[in-house]
């Protein structure tokens, strides 16, 4: 055959993997028509207000939510593994403050493997043990990294307290109060898993092949970074001062919709309803904006959102009003994606573990569109007007 030919066992393109079933896992459902989603069979409703996110992890991890005794001993060997080495804050340290604390995240997780002893221990506890130590460790690389960007001293974690009071505690210094302390909690519950999202099937691609945890979270990292996945909060307080006036939230949006251009925050491959996360996160984020200057980027948001569902019929998803929770938190922009890190670690690695413990290479086909049998011409016989291809 030569030429391009349309070829009889050509294989359909699902674009984008839409619709294709991937993978088998319990751990959480994300249930498009009716808008819910569920971690280990509990609807988010159920939990969002009322578990903390140290429950959830420990839901994701072991399959059902702990007793007391069980979620304080999993909160102390959590919060004991925060550390992160001395080495490891000395590269982020000599990294230009240029680059995006995402990269630096995806940079010094990469760099954890080095100095974990559980390294090349591939058994399912050393693995379990790897997993603990990231889901302790990303949160204190972020706040680490904001303190070194502002040029003060990083806060060691506090053992006594729990993981959302530590991260609020090592960005800002001092106590949290109780309702910063509850949404940070809740922030972190609500972004904790999601389905085959694009990180989490990156994760579960690499750890397909046997590669080792750390590789797997850096593969997620990345992913998760994208404006179209993880990276679209950034954007959307990018817009929201960017307005900065909610009477022209109409023109603006009008703007962007007849330029053919995308909404940050908006619409969603699985959610056909309002993404049910999106939902916490506006009372959340009603309720902590209240001085003037986050009153007026909730009402914004607010005003944003009923244009696009009038214009587009589109809903907003879980990154919409997350920008707006994380800037009343006193979280800087750029730093959004990786408190979605800092959260998604624990479905991340809930869901390596479960490819480890049932793994078939992930490895599709494509359709390939190129041609065959083209004519091969030697190097020395090749001139500028062929094709080199
Ligand atoms: N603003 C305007 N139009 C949109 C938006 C949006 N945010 N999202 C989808 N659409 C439109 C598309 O233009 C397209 O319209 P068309 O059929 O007339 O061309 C239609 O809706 C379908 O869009 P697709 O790109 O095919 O939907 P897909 O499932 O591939 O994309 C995605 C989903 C990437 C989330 C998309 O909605 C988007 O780009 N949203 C903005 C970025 C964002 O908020 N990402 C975070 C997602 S949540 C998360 O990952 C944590």
């Amino acid at each position: 055959m030569s030429g391009k030919e349309t070829r009889e066992d050509e294989p359909q393109v699902m674009r984008g993997l839409e619709g294709v079933v991937a993978a088998e896992t319990d751990i959480s459902y994300v249930d498009g028509v009716n808008g819910e989603l569920y971690y280990k069979g509990y609807s988010i409703h159920d939990i969002a207000d009322t578990c903390t996110y140290m429950e959830v992890a420990y839901l994701l991890l072991n399959g059902d939510l702990p007793t007391t005794r069980q979620l304080e001993e999993f909160r102390r060997q959590t919060v004991s593994e925060m550390r992160v080495p001395a080495q490891a804050i000395k590269m982020m340290e000599i990294m230009p403050p240029s680059s995006h604390p995402m990269d630096v995240l995806r940079t010094t997780v990469s760099s954890l493997s080095y100095f974990d002893h559980d390294a090349t221990d591939t058994s399912p506890q050393a693995n379990r043990r790897k997993a603990i130590r990231l889901i302790a460790q990303i949160p204190t690389i972020v706040a680490h990294l904001y303190r070194i960007r502002r040029r003060e001293s990083i806060l060691s974690p506090d053992p006594h307290i729990s993981m959302a009071a530590n991260i609020l505690y090592m960005f800002h210094g001092g106590v949290p109060s109780e309702e910063h302390m509850r949404a940070m909690d809740q922030l972190l519950l609500l972004q904790a898993d999601h389905g085959l999202n694009a990180s989490t099937f990156a994760a579960r691609v690499t750890a397909s092949t046997h590669a080792d945890m750390h590789a797997a979270v850096t593969s997620a990292i990345g992913t998760l970074k994208g404006p179209l996945h993880g990276g679209a909060n950034e954007r959307v307080m990018k817009m929201l001062k960017e307005i900065n006036n909610v009477d022209e939230v109409e023109e603006y949006i009008e703007s962007m919709l007849a330029q053919g251009q995308r909404v940050m925050g908006f619409g969603h491959r699985i959610y056909k309803k309002e993404d049910p996360r999106a939902r916490h996160l506006r009372e959340s984020s009603e309720a902590l904006c209240r001085t003037s200057k986050d009153r007026n980027f909730f009402e914004i948001a607010h005003r944003i959102e009923n244009i696009v569902l009038q214009k587009k019929g589109i809903y907003p998803n879980v990154d919409f009003y997350s920008a707006t929770v994380q800037h009343a938190l006193g979280i800087p922009e750029e730093f959004y994606t990786t408190i979605f890190a800092s959260s998604r670690i624990s479905g991340w690695t809930a869901h390596i573990l479960d490819q480890y413990q049932n793994n078939r290479l992930i490895r599709p086909t494509s359709k390939y569109t190129g041609t065959f049998n083209r004519k091969f011409i030697p190097i020395n016989a090749r001139t500028d007007s062929e094709e080199t291809r």
